[in-house]
C-alpha cells in the first residue's frame, strides 16, 4: 500500500532527492516550499522521470503560522494519515545583514525563523495526522549543529533537544523521530553563489573519503529511517559527513 510522505523544501537539493526516492518506491509525496514555480518544476520532472503522478506540491512559507495551518488543512483534504514527515526546509540566513549589533541580532533571528520554525510548526500541525503506530519523523540538521558556525549551527542545534522530546513523547504511540546531520552536500541551492572551487576543495579535504556528499546519499538514509525495519531507531542524530566529524562514544 502506498504511503503519504510530506517533504518540506522538496523543490530543490536534498529535499527534491528525498521526494524522488519515495516516489520511486511507490509512495505518494507532497512537497512544500515557498516558490510555487520551483515546486511545480520539481514535481513535473520527477513525475515525468518515473512516469507517475505521485508527486504533488503546495506553496507555503513554513515559518508562518497561518501558512502552516493552510498546509494542515490541505493534508486533511487528502484524507488518510501522514506516514512520513521529512523536515528538510532550511538554510543559511542573514549573511546580507550589516556588520552591526542590530545586524547580528537579525542574523540570529533569520536563522532561528528559517530553520527552527518550519520544522517545529509543521510537525506540531501535522502531529494529529501522523500514522499510529508506524509514523516516521525525519529532520535535517547539520554538521554545523555539532561544531558551528554559530548562528546557523545554533539554530540547527535547537532541533536536537526538540527531536529528543518528540521521540520521547511519540515512542509509546509507535512513531519514531530522528535527525540526519549532513556534512557538505554539493549541487544544492544551499550555498547559492557563495561556493568557490577553493571552498569546495577545503570541504572535501575535511572528509576521510575525499569527496563531497550527494543529495541521493541523504535520501537513502531518509528512506531507511522511514522504513518498517527502522522501528527500533529513534531519538538519534545520524551524521552523514564522509568522516569530516567523527561520531563520539
Ligand atoms: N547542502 C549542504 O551542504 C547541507 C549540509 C547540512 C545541512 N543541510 C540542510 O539540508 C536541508 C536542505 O538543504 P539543501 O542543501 O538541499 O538546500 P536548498 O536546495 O536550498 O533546499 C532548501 C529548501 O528549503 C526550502 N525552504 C527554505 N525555507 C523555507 C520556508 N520558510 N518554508 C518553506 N520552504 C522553505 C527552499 O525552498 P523555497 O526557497 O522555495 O522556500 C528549498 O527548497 C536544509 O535544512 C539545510 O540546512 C544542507
Amino acid at each position: 500500500m502506498s504511503r503519504l510522505v510530506v517533504v518540506s523544501g522538496g523543490g530543490s537539493g536534498i529535499g527534491r532527492a528525498i521526494a524522488e526516492h519515495f516516489a520511486a518506491v511507490g509512495d505518494d509525496v507532497l512537497i512544500l516550499g515557498r516558490r510555487a514555480a520551483t515546486l511545480a518544476e520539481a514535481a513535473d520532472a520527477v513525475n515525468a522521470e518515473l512516469d507517475t503522478k505521485r508527486v504533488t506540491y503546495l506553496a507555503a512559507d513554513l515559518s508562518d503560522v497561518r501558512e502552516v495551518e493552510g498546509v494542515a488543512e490541505h493534508v486533511s483534504g487528502l484524507g488518510g494519515t501522514v506516514d512520513v514527515l521529512v523536515n528538510n526546509a532550511g538554510g543559511f540566513y542573514g549573511l546580507d545583514q550589516p556588520d552591526t549589533l542590530a545586524g547580528y541580532a537579525a542574523q540570529w533571528r533569520a536563522n532561528f525563523e528559517g530553520n527552527v520554525l518550519p520544522t517545529v510548526l509543521l510537525t506540531e500541525a501535522l502531529l494529529p495526522r501522523l500514522t499510529r503506530p508506524g509514523g516516521r519523523i525525519v529532520t535535517l540538521s547539520s554538521i554545523a549543529a555539532l561544531r558551528g558556525p554559530g548562528t546557523y549551527g545554533g539554530a540547527k542545534a535547537a532541533l536536537h533537544p526538540w527531536n529528543a522530546e518528540q521521540a520521547t513523547a511519540l515512542g509509546p504511540e509507535g512513531i519514531t523521530a530522528n535527525i540526519i546531520a549532513p556534512g557538505y552536500i554539493e549541487a544544492t541551492e544551499f550555498f547559492g553563489d557563495r561556493m568557490t572551487p577553493a571552498g569546495h576543495a577545503a570541504r572535501v579535504s575535511q572528509t576521510l573519503v575525499g569527496k563531497a556528499g550527494r543529495a541521493a546519499e541523504i535520501a537513502a538514509m531518509t528512506g531507511y529511517l522511514a522504513s518498517p525495519e527502522a522501528g527500533f531507531v529513534t531519538g538519534q542524530i545520524l551524521q552523514i559527513n564522509g568522516g569530516a566529524l567523527l561520531g563520539r562514544g
